[in-house]
């Protein structure tokens, strides 16, 4: 066929298929619309995916602590800022005195996200000098990732519970920049804190709770006081402390 021919024959088949309608066909089908749909709407998707395999015992926590984080190098940054509409969140929030805003997020436009989701989330946004305060978790699985801003960044093994402290071990201290992140879970990386050092800092966080049967104690922060005495082998007794106590001496 020279190129005439194949010219004037795609221009035919062109007009069977309008006439067919199955351009039109194709279309409202969002076949061809498909590669337009945001990279970061799977990203969610792959998230929630990943959610329900530690809610539902599928993989263990230490395990989807390592494949959270490997999901979270992967994001397109400025896409999931956009989505998350921080420029907006960044404009209307009221920083609180001492700790972080907790900010709700809405994802139920997002394509391919089931409207009941595994995960809650949420972003802190803070000022400078101000943290999240030291705190672990029962029951919970959870990941930060640093929107903007920058943050010290420590985490502590939560090694035992005692009547009125937590044996607590150091794992992590270093600084975090945008696109960085970690993780928590019952099992690893129980306790963490992390510190504005920009003027003003945002972190976005996704939880779940209730995924670990063996643990009886309701899915709860438990505030500490990392302050404390060091014994041999590098652990702290972190005396136990309520959420008040908490942000008195570390908000
Ligand atoms: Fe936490």
């Amino acid at each position: 066929m020279n190129l005439h021919s194949r010219r004037a024959f795609n221009q035919k088949l062109l007009g069977s298929l309008m006439t067919y309608g199955l351009i039109e066909t194709l279309f409202q089908r969002d076949l061809l619309a498909e590669p337009m749909k945001p990279v970061v709407h799977q990203w969610l998707a792959d998230l929630h995916e990943l959610s329900a395999e530690v809610k539902n015992q599928k993989i263990k926590d230490v395990d989807f602590q390592a494949k959270l984080e490997d999901l979270y190098k992967k994001v397109e940054l400025s896409e999931l800022i956009k989505l998350l509409d921080l420029d907006r969140v960044a404009k209307d929030v009221k920083f609180p005195a001492r700790g972080a805003a907790n900010l709700g997020i809405d994802l139920s436009k997002v394509e391919g996200l089931p409207q009941r989701l595994v995960f809650g989330k949420q972003i802190f946004a803070m000022q400078k000098d101000r943290s999240i305060v030291p705190h672990g978790h029962d029951n919970m699985c959870t990941g930060f990732i640093v929107l903007r801003g920058e943050f010290n960044g420590k985490h502590y093994d939560r090694v035992e519970d005692r009547a009125d402290s937590y044996l607590i071990k150091p794992t992590l201290d270093r600084d975090f920049k945008p696109g960085e992140c970690s993780t928590v879970s019952d099992h690893k990386d129980n306790v963490h804190w992390f510190k504005a050092i920009s003027d003003t800092a945002f972190i976005f966080n996704i939880h779940i709770t209730g995924y670990n049967p063996e643990n009886k104690k309701p899915a709860n922060r438990v505030y500490v006081d990392p302050d404390g005495e060091k014994l041999q082998g590098g652990t702290i007794v972190a005396k136990k402390m309520t959420s008040s106590e908490c942000h008195k001496k570390y908000g």
